[in-house]
């Protein structure tokens, strides 16, 4: 069965960027994919370090939960992220995620050697986020975080569902559509992914 992570980097359990993530799991499954998901906000994980224990062997040496969302993370064929717009960025609690992956890029980088800039990934993922206001700009610097946290899990950033103006929690309910469009990414992601729905 084709395997997908889902990881959930809002505070709020079912804010506006969970909602749209659930409905893509639902997207997801209902084509026949088997979806782990991860509430970032349920974990204990420390920040980075900056120690460089992953030098040895690739694997971060902070033991905490990071070490069981680590061997998911490199055992799924499709990751599902979902944050929140927080100051331009990600939520604190995805940065520190994406911080503890520095031990994934050390693994790709300096210990398999793998050249910078490789534009041949193995896996993909699918981003969702949303923004309370309307600016062009909104999603810029996200997407560059973004695509570069995907590299480092040596995934393609396959595409991105970007909301604007909404706010508060349960906003996204208005907007139906948004959510069948996050469905339809769900299932369009499983194929994109070689899944097939079990005959
Ligand atoms: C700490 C914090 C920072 C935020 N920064 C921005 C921002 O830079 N731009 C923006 O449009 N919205 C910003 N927002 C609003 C959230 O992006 C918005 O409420 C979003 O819908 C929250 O998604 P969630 O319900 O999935 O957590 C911020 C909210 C918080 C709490």
């Amino acid at each position: 069965m084709t395997n997908i992570l889902a990881i959930y980097g809002s505070p709020r359990r079912k804010g506006n960027t969970a909602l749209l993530l659930k409905r893509a799991v639902e997207g997801a499954r209902e084509a026949g994919a088997d979806v782990e998901e991860i509430v970032l906000r349920d974990l204990k994980m420390s920040p980075c370090l900056e120690i460089y224990g992953c030098k040895q062997t690739g694997r971060c040496a902070i033991r905490d939960d990071f070490q069981v969302v680590y061997d998911k993370l490199l055992a799924c064929q499709g990751l599902m992220l979902a944050s929140p717009i927080f100051f331009y960025t990600v939520s604190a609690h995805t940065k520190i995620l994406m911080d503890r992956c520095q031990s994934l890029w050390v693994k790709r980088y300096w210990l398999e050697k793998t050249p910078f800039g490789k534009k041949e990934f193995k896996r993909k993922g699918l981003f969702i986020s949303a923004g309370a206001t309307k600016g062009k700009r909104l999603f810029d610097g996200v997407l560059l975080t973004v695509r570069y946290f995907f590299d480092a899990l040596d995934m393609e950033l396959w595409n991105s569902m970007l909301y604007r103006e909404l706010d508060f929690e349960g906003d996204v309910l208005k907007h139906p559509e948004y959510l069948e469009s996050a469905y339809t990414a769900g299932k369009q992601f499983f194929r994109a992914i070689g899944g097939h729905a079990p005959t």
